[in-house]
């Protein structure tokens, strides 16, 4: 993958972040208010970890954040961060309980191993998707927001319709800090119902 150290890299370097991703959530956090102090947040795909350190200054010493990722998160985090290495395809609810209680948020930056063939790596997105959806059923609390990565392609109408179904409102984000080149959107599910 073509990596160019535009803006957003060298900010992430002087801001201590480990990866520009970092500023796509807080673009989309500032507009939206997504992440709120207090709050415990589910983040799932959470490699190499720049949304988690992000996420723990937002929710704050009485908030906790849990991140998921098939990679080790090899980065010192403040206390109210806990992360688990697991495939997200194969946990349970329980093994997710946070405080054995219901999240208020669940963030997913996931993108599958791409293939280049842009059918074949948006219906893996889909896939990724359809898994979140699932857990947010089990784990987000009702009035909780859900933010996943998607691809922009034929799943993504069936997406924002499951979403639909799921939240009072949905809404779609392209944060300027997301290349314009790539295929990612994000899809924001806020008061589910
Ligand atoms: C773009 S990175 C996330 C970047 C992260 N938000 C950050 O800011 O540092 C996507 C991550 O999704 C993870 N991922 C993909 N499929 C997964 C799965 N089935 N279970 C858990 N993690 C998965 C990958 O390992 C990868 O680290």
């Amino acid at each position: 993958m073509k990596k160019i150290k535009d803006h957003y890299f060298h900010k992430a370097k002087r801001e201590g972040y480990v990866a520009r991703s970092a500023y796509k959530l807080e673009e989309i956090d500032k507009k939206h208010r997504i992440i709120q102090n207090g709050n415990l947040v589910l983040d799932l795909g959470c490699f190499p970890g720049s949304w988690l350190q992000y996420t723990s200054r937002k929710v704050g010493l009485k908030g906790q954040v849990f991140g998921v990722d098939l990679q080790a998160v090899n980065l010192s985090l403040p206390a109210n961060v806990k992360v688990l290495q697991a495939d997200i395809f194969e946990l349970t609810a329980k093994d997710l309980e946070m405080n054995g209680g219901m999240v208020d948020v669940i963030l997913s930056d996931m993108a599958p191993k791409t293939t280049g063939i842009r059918g074949t790596d948006a219906l893996r997105s889909y896939a990724l998707n359809q898994q979140v959806l699932q857990l947010a059923d089990d784990l987000l609390r009702t009035q909780g927001t859900l933010l996943v990565k998607a691809f922009q392609g034929a799943p993504l109408e069936e997406l924002r319709r499951e979403f639909s179904n799921s939240f009072a409102q949905v809404k779609l984000c392209k944060p300027k800090s997301s290349r314009s080149e790539s295929v990612e959107i994000f899809i924001l599910g806020l008061a589910k119902k």
